[in-house]
């Protein structure tokens, strides 16, 4: 069901339901207000009953008579005994003597209905008998006026009811276009883009704040978004080919270069299958590199296992200082031998990242430190080298950036190592932050949550 359908049928149904509560407090209260006036009249005529009877004391006029006199049109007087029996009852209408009683020494009053559905009203009170003893005596009275009124009443509600349905359907539609026309733009805004391969963003209207008005800012911020993603994705998919081609051509150079010349010069072909095999090893590391970016980004990927974080860095140091033929100092400053539980091999590998930088791009001496913190581990890489600027800073971490390309070809660096590292210690939940003066040097830090 359409959210325009839903919200017109619960707006209507509302109003409706609204309006008949409203009908029934009005039926209520006048039904209640209405009986109390003729409860309080047929009391009154009791009363006046009760003062004749005292008055007449057993004297001239006949007891049935007196009550005859005072007999209401619609109604009913009887006087009851201590045994419960009827000494006199007066009722122009027969049907009204099956109307119950019984025998009270306190005032009563009563409405009930007939079987009929007819409201009538019975006023029981004690009154002195002639012979002294006390007896009750009971005016009933039906409300015929009452019911007339009461009914005609209900018709009138119930046909401004039905009357009120027309108007409430209309307001619940008018009202539900009000709520869901601005969606309805904004679904035909989103389903039209991207409109030949570009994404628009939406015109808002600057003076509304509503909750339209943020979902088109969320929808505008991801369009953002997307546009940026696929500006990377398109970037990496440049720069990744553009990193294949010189190894390739490379290769096809020699290639053809052995099969016009080969024979000729059998010299060439070691030169030619040195550089061969170089460059297909560099696009074997390059295709690994970018496989493993791939799959980094997923944390599923992530294999925990428990270890000793400091024995990690140790072997790294160890066989990048061999490797490299370097001095590098550890500082352990955690004051026992932590565990941690993390993807160890990958770990190994961010770090291995960290520490073949600080080699490459400097010639003194590099320092890894361990520190604890209060809710983290950070590890971290400082070098002496020729440092980074603050814009370098800042695009370092992007795949295949390199600040200087040629010196960075020559290191045999692809621009991927700080991308992989960012990737593995965000699945880590961890963050790699880096702080460098050109000149001085750079330190980075891979912090890791407890
Ligand atoms: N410690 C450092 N000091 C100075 N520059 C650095 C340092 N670490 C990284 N860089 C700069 O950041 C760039 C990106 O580093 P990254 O490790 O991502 O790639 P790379 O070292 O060039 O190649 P590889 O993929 O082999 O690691 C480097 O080319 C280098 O210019
Ligand atoms: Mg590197």
């Amino acid at each position: 069901m359409k959210l325009r359908t839903k919200v017109q049928m619960f707006l209507s149904a509302l109003i409706l339901l609204f309006m008949l509560l409203m009908h029934t407090i009005v039926y209520l209260l006048y039904q209640n207000q209405v009986s109390e006036k003729e409860i309080n009249r047929v009391r009154d005529d009791t009363l006046n009953v009760m003062e004749a009877i005292v008055q007449n004391n057993g004297g001239e006029i006949e007891n049935q008579q007196l009550l005859q006199a005072f007999l209401p049109n619609n109604g009913l007087i009887r006087i009851i005994d201590a045994d419960e029996q009827v000494i006199h009852d007066v009722s122009k209408q027969s049907s009204y003597y099956d109307w119950p009683f019984h025998y009270t020494q306190s005032e009563e009053i009563r409405l009930n209905k007939t079987e009929d559905g007819i409201p009538y009203v019975q006023v029981a009170m004690p009154i002195i008998w002639e012979d002294g003893s006390i007896v009750t005596l009971q005016v009933n009275e039906a409300l015929y006026a009452m019911e007339d009124t009461l009914s005609t009443l209900q018709i009138v509600l119930m046909a401004t009811a039905a009357l009120m349905v027309i108007p409430a359907i209309i307001a619940g539609t008018l009202l539900a276009g009000y709520v869901t026309k601005p969606i309805q733009r904004l679904t035909k805004e989103m389903k039209s883009n991207p409109k030949d391969g570009t994404w628009d963003k939406l015109d808002i209207p600057s003076k509304s704040h509503d909750e339209i008005n943020q979902m088109q800012h969320a929808y505008n911020e991801m369009i953002e978004r997307i546009e940026e993603n696929i500006r990377k994705q398109e970037q990496f998919v440049s720069d990744a080919s553009h990193e294949l081609k010189t190894p390739l051509s490379v290769i096809s150079g020699y290639a053809n270069l052995l099969k016009r010349r080969g024979k000729e010069k059998p010299g060439l072909l070691e030169e030619a299958t040195q550089s061969i095999l170089s460059e297909t090893n560099r696009m074997q590391q390059l295709t690994e590199q970018m496989l493993m970016l791939a799959r980094n980004e997923d944390k599923e990927n992530l294999t925990y296992e428990r270890f000793e974080l400091r024995a990690l860095i140790k072997e790294v140091i160890r066989s990048l200082s061999i490797a490299y033929d370097r001095n590098i100092s550890f500082y352990d400053e955690t004051d026992h031998h932590e565990i941690i539980s993390a993807d160890r091999a990958k770990l190994q590998q961010a770090i291995y990242i960290l520490i073949d930088n600080a080699c490459k791009y400097s010639d003194d001496r590099v320092i890894v430190s361990l520190i604890e913190n209060n809710y983290s581990y950070d590890i971290q890489v400082q070098d002496f080298g020729e440092g980074l600027s603050e814009s370098d800073q800042k695009q370092i971490f992007q795949r295949f950036y390199r600040v200087d390309k040629s010196r960075s070809r020559k290191a045999g660096g692809t621009g991927l190592g700080l991308a992989i590292c960012t990737s593995i210690v965000r699945a880590h939940n961890g963050k790699l932050s880096v702080d460098s003066r050109i000149e001085e040097g750079s330190t980075f830090t891979i912090s890791l949550p407890k």
